[in-house]
């Protein structure tokens, strides 16, 4: 065994949090690895967006610590803050890229607000940022003119603008056919094993969870926490609880064809 083992990317700590006097998350632990996949999933209400609004710095938590890269994120100043938020890019369920602005100028904006690059600079690395999702010579169109799928690869590509060591990714196959969705999976597998970057998912999507997960994490809302964690087939073939497995087999057949892993 290596006697050294990498840092842990995010290390969460007796998280809790929830709204008003409402806990959601009750005394939550976990860590993430480097250029680990990790899916977050768990019936609707279970706390999925809640646990990654925390994790984001959107949702302050109750109790307990969140750190990056060794160094905590709830005990941060502002200029710390600033500092760890520049590591990772979020992929919001709604996509929300600007619909006034076209894709390059939505992709070079995190570029515009946290670095002081010059614009041909910046142009640079829009291109190859859109080049990187498949969106080369798009740089024109407005969102409104993107299908669904390419509004996901849009919002991946504004998300990697900053190079971010960690990318935070809501339901990537939300409103996408079987086919797109599955591209989206290759996307995401693809900037992983190219740019080595740790991916947190909130998904409901089981042929996705058995294509790209190389760990989930089960919430359940009356634990308020995660009831099991590890490989999804191992957790639907042996998980002592029921819940776990109902969950992952809802249709391990349809799952597991199309699940399989990519070809290289
Ligand atoms: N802004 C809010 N104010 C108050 N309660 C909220 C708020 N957002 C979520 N909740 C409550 O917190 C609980 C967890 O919600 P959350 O959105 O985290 O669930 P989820 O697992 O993401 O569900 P889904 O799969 O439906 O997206 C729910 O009971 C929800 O009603
Ligand atoms: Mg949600």
């Amino acid at each position: 065994m290596n006697p050294n083992p990498p840092a842990p990317v995010i290390e969460v700590k007796g998280l809790t949090c929830g709204y008003g006097r409402a806990v959601i998350l009750q005394d939550v632990s976990f860590v993430v690895h480097p250029g680990e996949v990790l899916f977050v999933i768990g019936g609707s209400g279970c706390g999925k967006s809640t646990l990654l609004r925390c994790l984001i710095g959107l949702l302050k938590p109750l109790q307990g610590d969140i750190a990056y890269f060794g160094k905590s994120f709830t005990a941060a100043d502002a200029t710390q803050r600033r500092e760890i938020l520049k590591t990772f890019g979020v992929i919001y369920q709604s996509n929300a890229l600007w619909s006034s602005m076209t894709l390059a100028e939505n992709v070079s904006l995190p570029l515009e607000e946290h670095t002081s690059l010059s614009r041909p600079d910046r142009e640079e690395i829009v291109t190859l940022k859109l080049a990187q999702v498949g969106l080369s010579g798009s740089e024109e169109l407005y969102p409104a003119e993107l299908s669904g799928g390419m509004k996901k690869r849009a919002a991946l590509a504004r998300a990697l603008a900053l190079d971010p060591a960690i990318v935070f990714f809501d339901e990537p196959s939300e409103g996408l056919d079987p086919i797109t969705s599955r591209e989206m999976d290759r996307l995401i597998r693809q900037v992983r094993d190219v740019l080595g970057t740790t991916m947190i998912i909130v998904s409901h999507q089981l042929s996705s969870i058995f294509r790209l997960a190389d760990r989930v994490l089960v919430l359940e809302r009356a634990a308020k926490g995660i009831i099991a964690e590890g490989k999804p087939a191992d957790l639907a073939a042996h998980s002592p609880d029921p819940r776990v497995r109902d969950f992952l087999i809802q249709d391990l057949s349809l799952a597991k064809t199309s699940g399989q892993p990519f070809a290289a």
